[in-house]
């Protein structure tokens, strides 16, 4: 990708590559979600699942949340799940209760029924929301895309909804590992035909969310998961820097550098002095506040914040995130709270 200088020279990608930057860059996972009363206010209008479709109204809340917050980066309004529906899924959004799949793969026997994404103009409202995004945003502000990584996606393909113990992703995993490897090998292919069509439509980076990978033990994330999400993390790291987000398990760091990334995604689980020594200091680090700090006071959320800017010593390569997304209901205020300590206090 040709980069315009301002992109170039942000502080958010500048930092995904490990150089220094004037003060500390930051956005917020789910910054464009539910507490926001700009999002409510569209969201009154049409269903999760139609704004997510309508490339107006997705760019539209994607650039009003990034304008109010006053991040360093936007990211594309979309959700991890849609792509299941061309692989032949249905999903549906429940109110209150979260995403749905009708017709889950809940035995091997039925991977058949699962497609590989042939054509990802399938999901052509993703990449056009991309350039309208891209098209109204301030020139040195990066469009972040995303995906979620083959692991999370098979375990709402196979559990049809969320997870607790994810029982049947992983009985799935120990009785058919040849199926399971299909399955995988058709996630990730499909992954990156759909990121390429994110990064060719606008996107300067992208994140791949594992956010239910935690629940594996090492010698498993090993086994199962870890070839198919850098087969992912391949396909397009030499596009655009790739952040590699996985929650839940610090065990799993090690692996998860390895699968790949040019920023680690960490949860608050981890110290990030740790957890940045842990990866190495040749890539780059994301996060890693508690999100239920911000439901603290503002000077006991200042001194959080500290605590974090502090644990990354200044290293170029840190940019700041909650350590998973912000909650649904968050006063707005506490998060521009949030995004102003950090450009202050992470100032060289
Ligand atoms: O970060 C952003 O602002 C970008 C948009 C984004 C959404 N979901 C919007 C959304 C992103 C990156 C996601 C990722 C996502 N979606 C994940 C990974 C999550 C993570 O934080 O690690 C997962 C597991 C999904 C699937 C999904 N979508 C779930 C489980 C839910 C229900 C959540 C709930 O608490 O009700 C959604 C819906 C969803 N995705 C909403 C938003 C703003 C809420 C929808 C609404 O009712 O308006």
């Amino acid at each position: 990708m040709t980069l315009s200088p301002e992109l170039y020279n942000s502080r958010f990608l500048r930092a995904t590559r490990c150089e220094p930057t004037d003060t500390t860059p930051i956005w917020i996972m789910r910054q464009a979600g539910r507490y926001l009363p700009e999002y409510m206010q569209v969201r009154s209008q049409v269903q999760f699942i139609e704004l997510c479709k309508r490339p107006e109204l997705a760019a539209e809340v994607t650039i009003t949340a990034r304008e109010r917050l006053g991040v360093d980066a936007a990211i594309l309004f979309a959700d991890l799940l849609p792509i299941l529906e061309p692989m032949g899924l249905d999903l549906e959004y429940q109110k209150g209760e979260g995403p749905v799949i009708h017709n889950p793969l809940s035995t091997p026997s039925e991977i058949d029924r699962f497609r590989e994404l042939e054509d990802p103009g399938e999901l052509g409202y993703v990449y056009e929301a991309v350039r309208l995004i891209r098209r109204d945003l301030p020139a040195d502000i990066p469009l972040i895309g995303f995906a979620g990584a083959p692991f999370t996606l098979a375990s709402y393909a196979i559990e049809g909804g969320g997870s607790r113990n994810y029982v049947a992703t992983k009985s799935w995993m120990f009785r058919d590992p040849s199926a399971w490897h299909a399955l995988m090998q058709r996630l990730s292919v499909s992954l990156v035909r759909y990121l390429k069509a994110q990064i060719a439509a606008g996107c300067q980076a992208v994140q791949i969310f594992d956010s239910w990978a935690g629940c594996l033990s090492p010698a498993d994330y090993r086994e199962f998961v870890l070839p198919h999400t850098k087969a992912v993390i391949d396909g397009v790291k030499d596009e655009v820097p790739v952040i590699n987000f996985l929650t839940g398990n610090p065990a799993l760091l090690p692996l998860q550098r390895e699968a790949g990334g040019h920023v680690i995604g960490l949860d608050w689980r981890v110290d990030l002095k740790e957890g940045w020594a842990t990866v190495g200091h040749d890539v780059g680090v994301q996060g890693n506040l508690d999100p239920v700090s911000l439901y603290a006071d503002l000077p006991t959320l200042r001194k959080r914040a500290k605590a974090v800017l502090d644990a990354a010593e200044g290293r170029p390569g840190h940019i700041f995130n909650l350590g998973h997304g912000v909650m649904p209901d968050m006063d707005p205020q506490n998060v521009i709270a949030l995004v102003d300590m950090v450009h202050e206090m992470g100032q060289r």
